[in-house]
């Protein structure tokens, strides 16, 4: 097929599979150095303690130990952090979680640098500790913050709300009122790569990390503050990276301080490298929320009013706990038109694991809550869940509850029906319903909706702007170079096929060179599904001036005003097509002419607001829209939900990949569903239960469901050619569909995530046995990790 574009939508190479398929991609613990030291790290192993001493001097001694070094020897800032800096490199007197770390070594082998970490010796005095969030809020809990306290609340981290109409007024008005609290679970991102880097000195005093890092920028910003070295004189690059999810920010900002602060001290390259149990109890998750909602309606449908009070655990630190919790608070109450609304997200301290960024950022929480709530709603009115989301969604026109007006291509009734099309909705859902009638034990069938709206990119949360670089060599090849980062999701191929679109050359003709903090400007994180969107704009706009460059050397010998000519299949092209040459005869006369085919785009975000005090504003300058549609088979004499199939509709404005597009929602729906089934990082009084990924249960390959993917294009015109995002809308909807399937099944609504056997069977999760007490307390004692890995 062959659409206004050569290239875009067309099949394509990855620009990273070959490197990806025969092994030759190195990533962080592939790297190595002359001369290079490894490091480990002392982990506390106790939720929470005052420091009263570190003694280094045993570990000194020990073989090939090149360096110890503690909080004491930080040359300038300890803590560092996006929002608030309170996250430590290392702690000095307060333990505040499990995987603090107090002390790193450097040793010739990586069993010397471990033994060393447990050869140091540390007297603690423990400390009590709060584990539930809401506890937090108040004594006797402890402050684990001195500067988290408000006139009646402590261990405050980050508090937003929204604000419409009338609250009151609108349940007032209704003739059915819903009320439920909804739990969630800690979330592990399971990235298969662990984090690794490796730290070297540069010439010139300053240092160099290359990694498994998502934020290269944030990285450098924090390691400049930690290491007091200019920007300017640290170079953060990337390697391949094997899956991040939003994972691979803080944890790696902090394992790239140290291991820099180790190649200081030592003067040798340093290379860190993670156990999977060292990443699983040092590295933040996905915050566990508890989510209490009331819901009033009229009997038609309308909804009246929306209430939602949700308080996270943010557990130790803050992280991107403030930006996470804003997310949920714009899109708490779903893509429902609703007059009345007042949302009140908070997000406390704890001595739990702390909690960040991952995939999804604040909306899987709230759309399984409203979701699910949405499907009760018409249970209750004996509407089809359907008919009732058709009834009250946005469309164009719609004011969001954050008073926003809807940018045009509201495209809620597209996704729904074309999902419920595909999924056969309505006939389905009635023989399902029929079927079950006649069963009353045994194997019973369901069908469950979701949909979401999603705001794209950062939103008001902070700057929002990217850049990129386009040059074209004397032979035509191109090198393309954003400041965004490739974790796997495709971005490099992205941008290859932006530019060669705009260029007129095939894909293999361009050269993306993995992000690299002294080759390109600050472009912010690549986050928020924002590296399409934000990067492809740069990258288009640098490779148009490259391209009007050559049109212009192009016009004289075609005897064609530049205006009326194109590229296209390796060719300068008239208009009318009569005329044409190839491209790299232009690009060798415009380098006999001295024209520059080098260029640098810039994008910036369309202009969004916050009003933090009234609670409303421009939350985001577009939004995407999705739905899913899931089938699920349960056993009601086990609880186990098998999930038959999922239909995935999205709308991403134009699909510059269709492949890659459809790989994101593969992705996406699994992860979706080991969130709603599955996954659970378990904690006891702030001690990880779960350790490794043989406990931690994730979704495989033989839980896989048939994935049918329809992507749906309304070409945004804040995108290039339209693109808009999938990377985290993809794994939003999974859970809600699910759960609402299971409730079809069984007639009984699960509130608590994950919908695991007990839950599905019993209707809640049954209490976890201390089964592991002492093990527990061993571990603790043993402080840090073993040896023969
Ligand atoms: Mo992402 S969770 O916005 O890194």
């Amino acid at each position: 097929m062959s659409g206004p574009h050569d290239i875009i939508g067309q099949p394509h190479w990855r620009v990273d599979g070959i490197g990806k398929v025969t092994g030759s991609a190195r990533f962080g613990a592939d790297l190595a150095a002359p001369g290079m030291l490894h490091g480990a790290v002392l982990l506390a192993r106790r939720p929470h303690a005052r420091v009263r001493s570190i003694s280094i001097d045993a570990a000194k001694r020990l073989p090939g130990v090149r360096a110890v070094l503690t909080a004491a020897d930080l040359p300038a800032a300890r803590c560092f952090g996006t929002v608030v800096k309170n996250l430590p490199v290392l702690v000095s007197d307060r333990v505040r979680f499990y995987g603090d770390a107090l002390a790193i070594v450097a040793a010739d082998e990586p069993c010397q640098a471990a033994a060393a970490a447990q050869a140091i010796e540390v007297e603690y005095e423990d400390l009590p500790g709060v584990f539930d969030p809401q506890d937090a809020l108040k004594p006797p809990a402890p402050e684990l913050h001195p500067n988290a306290a408000t006139s009646e609340l402590q261990n405050v981290c980050a508090r937003h709300h929204v604000t419409k109409g009338d609250l009151q007024a609108g349940m007032a008005d209704a003739d059915v009122i819903l009320e439920r609290t909804f739990r969630t679970s800690t979330i592990e991102h399971a990235y298969l790569e662990p984090e690794a880097v490796l730290a070297e000195c540069t010439e010139d005093g300053g240092v160099r990390v290359t990694g498994s890092i998502q934020n290269i920028f944030s990285t450098r910003r924090a390691m400049s503050e930690v290491l007091k070295l200019d920007l300017a004189r640290i170079t953060v690059k990337h390697a391949a990276l094997g899956g991040s999810f939003g994972g691979k920010d803080e944890v790696m900002t902090q394992m790239a301080c140290r291991a820099s602060l180790l190649a200081q001290a030592t003067g040798r390259p340093v290379k860190m490298v993670y156990t999977r149990e060292e990443s699983m109890c040092q590295s933040y998750k996905r915050h566990p929320y508890v989510l209490h909602y009331c819901l009033g309606a009229k009997k038609d449908g309308q909804l009246t009013a929306i209430e939602a009070r949700i308080v996270a655990d943010a557990g130790a630190y803050a992280s991107m706990s403030p930006f996470v919790t804003w997310r949920s608070t714009v899109q708490a109450t779903g893509p429902y038109e609703c007059a009345h609304v007042s949302v009140e997200v908070l997000a406390t301290y704890t001595n739990n694991v702390y909690t960040g960024a991952m995939r999804g950022f604040g909306s899987p929480q709230v759309n399984f809550a409203i979701e699910s709530l949405i499907d009760e709603l018409a249970e209750q009115l004996k509407i089809d869940p359907l008919a009732l989301r058709k009834k009250i969604i946005f469309r164009d026109g719609s004011i969001t509850s954050t008073g926003q007006p809807l940018p045009p291509g509201v495209s809620l009734d597209q996704v729904l029906t074309r999902a419920t099309d595909r999924a056969q909705w309505t006939a389905l859902r009635e023989e399902i319903t029929r079927d079950n009638e006649t069963r009353t034990n045994g194997r019973r069938r369901g069908l469950g909706l979701a949909c979401s709206y999603r705001g794209v990119s950062l939103g008001a949360e902070g700057v929002d702007a990217a850049g990129a670089l386009v040059s074209v060599q004397t032979d035509g090849s191109v090198l393309v170079s954003i400041g965004l980062t490739d974790m796997g999701q495709g971005v490099s191929s992205t941008m290859a096929l932006i530019a060669a679109e705009v260029l007129g050359i095939d894909v293999s003709r361009v050269k993306f060179f993995p992000v690299h903090t002294g080759r390109v400007p600050d472009s912010g994180p690549t986050v928020a599904s924002r590296s399409t969107i934000m990067g492809g704009q740069a990258t288009k706009k640098a490779a148009e001036k490259v391209r009007d460059e050559l049109l212009a050397v192009a016009a004289e010998p075609l005897g064609t005003p530049a205006a009326d000519l194109r590229m296209s299949r390796g060719r300068v092209v008239s208009g009318a097509g009569s005329q044409s040459l190839p491209f790299d005869e232009v690009v060798a006369r415009a380098f006999a002419a001295g024209r520059p085919l080098f260029a640098f785009g810039w994008h910036r975000a369309p202009h969004t607001s916050w009003d933090e005090k009234r609670g409303c504003g421009e939350a985001y300058f577009t939004f995407v829209y999705g739905a899913n549609v899931a089938e699920v088979e349960v056993d009601t004499d086990t609880g186990r939900v098998e999930v038959k199939r999922v239909v995935a509709v999205h709308d991403v404005g134009r699909a510059i990949s269709p492949a890659m597009v459809r790989s994101q929602v593969y992705g996406g729906v699994v992860m979706g569903m080991g969130y709603g089934l599955l996954e659970d990082y378990l904690q006891e009084q702030g001690v990880p239960v779960v350790r490794n990924l043989d406990e931690y249960l994730l979704p495989t390959l033989m839980d896989t469901p048939e994935i049918d993917v329809d992507i749906v294009e309304n070409p945004d015109s804040a995108g290039p050619f339209g693109a808009k995002s999938i990377g985290e809308p993809a794994t939003e909807l999974a859970a809600p569909a699910i759960v609402n399937a299971i409730a079809h099944a069984t007639g009984r609504r699960t509130l608590t995530l994950p919908a695991d056997l007990e839950t599905v069977l019993l209707g809640a999760p049954l209490r976890r046995p201390a089964k592991r007490a002492a093990e527990l307390a061993r571990d603790a004692e043993r402080g840090g990790k073993s040896c023969g890995l």
